[in-house]
């Protein structure tokens, strides 16, 4: 299952086009970020008034003590049958896109964290042991600060081996489709998953960091429900967390599969901790992401009944600060991605399968989703111009794809991507 919202994740600050979403999937982008620029457009942005929670309750925090937690829900929302006629763009053919503004996340706040899941009026789970498949829930705002510490190598491709063999990937493979497409704009970065038309070569020039008042990932998640986490787990190393504004304008895309035959009343639901105003001595912190395809498009299909290992060119560090609680982002079938640090192994983050709510029946066969990543979570030191690369490792023999994704007749459609917060020195 491929992602547009990654792409949408990373935009930064793009100016308006017309991104082909044909060719984008979004899934579980979640924990990755950025700002989706040019794509505001798609979210309803400016049209309607906000959706205000449904229910709001207050939890004791997970992080750090002095803050709030807070489950939000907002709906409901109904999911047609899955034999009923889909109308609107949506990702999965199956899926009921859902956008607009949101009421009720904090503002004027430090942003430490928040998932994505989705319920039932009674509060209990919808996950596809009940039928309902949570694709991408994307929240985003209006003036959110993205800060990208990375910068491309102009024109460097990744490496490529199946089963251990180097390989090159064919030209119409995903990744290579998608190059002139996704090129990084306005510094953004990791081309890979910028916004807009602009090659990925001109991520270079324009690598510095775009102030406060674009559109900006916030927080999400797809199936996997991994937390976005500005907050570091150790307070003595770092304090840090994404500022949202006062004047924020909070708003969502969406994605929900419902694989029964019956329609099911749903709510989105966030996880949510933060804290109030702007304590002292806290550092802006951003999400981000790259990929292992480097600064082309994030997509790409793996050799189909192999296990393969894609290695990105480097990324040339242009800020210093520190990189944190850093995961994979990899679609059914992926291992894990590992992080190099000139050189060096600093993060390797593997998928978890299965087990409770993540694994279903669909056409008589057992599936098993993604339901975790191990993170990495201690803080990275990142100078200016270290290099940082990226290996994605596949094994579609061991995890076969989604019954019913799309283009199954040729092979998977990966990603290979982590993602990360980074606060600045
Ligand atoms: C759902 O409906 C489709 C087409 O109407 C049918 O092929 C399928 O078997 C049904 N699934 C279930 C679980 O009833
Ligand atoms: C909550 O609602 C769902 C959907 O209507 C239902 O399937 C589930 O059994 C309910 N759970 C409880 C604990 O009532
Ligand atoms: C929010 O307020 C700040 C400070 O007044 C201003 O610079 C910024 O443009 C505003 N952002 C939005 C999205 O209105």
């Amino acid at each position: 299952m491929p992602s547009v919202l990654s792409f949408l994740a990373l935009a930064s600050a793009a100016s308006a086009a017309a991104v082909p979403m044909a060719h984008i999937e979004p899934r579980q982008i979640a924990g990755l970020s950025g700002g989706l620029g040019a794509l505001a457009g798609l979210f309803g942005f400016g049209k309607g008034s906000a959706a205000k929670p449904a229910t709001v309750s207050a939890l004791p925090p997970l992080l750090i003590p002095t803050a709030k937690r807070e489950i939000i829900r907002w709906g409901p929302y109904t999911l047609p049958a899955a034999n009923a006629k889909h109308t609107g763009f949506s990702l999965d053919p199956g899926g009921t896109p859902i956008s607009g503004q949101l009421a009720g996340l904090c503002s004027d706040c430090y942003f430490l964290s928040g998932s994505t899941y989705v319920t039932y009026a009674n509060g209990s789970r919808a996950d596809i042991a009940s039928g309902v498949y949570n694709h991408h829930v994307f929240v985003g705002g209006m003036g959110i600060q993205a800060l990208n510490p990375f910068g491309c190598t102009p024109g460097a491709k990744p490496t490529v081996t199946k089963d251990g063999v180097p390989i090159t990937l064919p030209a119409d493979n995903g990744i290579m489709g998608m190059l002139g497409m996704f090129g990084a704009k306005g510094g953004a970065a990791p081309a890979a998953m910028a916004g807009g038309h602009s090659h990925g070569a001109r991520s270079v020039e324009q690598a510095k960091p775009p102030k406060s008042g674009g559109f900006g990932q916030i927080f999400g998640s797809g199936d996997d429900g991994v937390a976005m986490t500005y907050a570091s787990r150790d307070q003595s190393l770092l304090k840090a967390g994404l500022y949202i504004p006062p004047n924020v304008t909070v708003m969502h895309t969406t994605e929900l599969v419902n694989y029964k035959n019956e329609s099911q009343v749903v709510y989105i639901t966030a996880d949510v901790e933060y804290v109030p105003g702007k304590p002292e001595g806290y550092k802006d912190a951003s999400s981000g992401a790259m990929s292992a395809t480097g600064c082309a498009g994030v997509g790409y299909m793996p050799p189909a009944n192999a296990k393969s290992t894609m290695t990105s060119p480097p990324y040339i560090v242009k800020m210093d600060g520190w990189i944190y609680n850093i995961h994979a982002h990899l679609h059914d079938g992926g291992i894990n991605v590992r992080v190099l640090k000139n050189g060096q192994e600093v993060c390797d983050s593997k998928a978890v399968y299965g087990g409770k709510g993540s694994t279903t029946v669909v056409g008589g066969k057992e599936w098993a989703t993604i339901q975790d990543y191990e993170f990495c979570y201690k803080p990275i030191e990142i100078k200016v111009g270290d290099k940082v690369q990226l290996e994605s490792n596949y094994d579609l023999v061991a995890h076969p794809l989604r019954p019913g994704a799309q283009d199954h007749s040729m092979g998977a459609e990966a990603m290979g991507m982590v993602g990360y917060a980074f606060a600045a020195k």
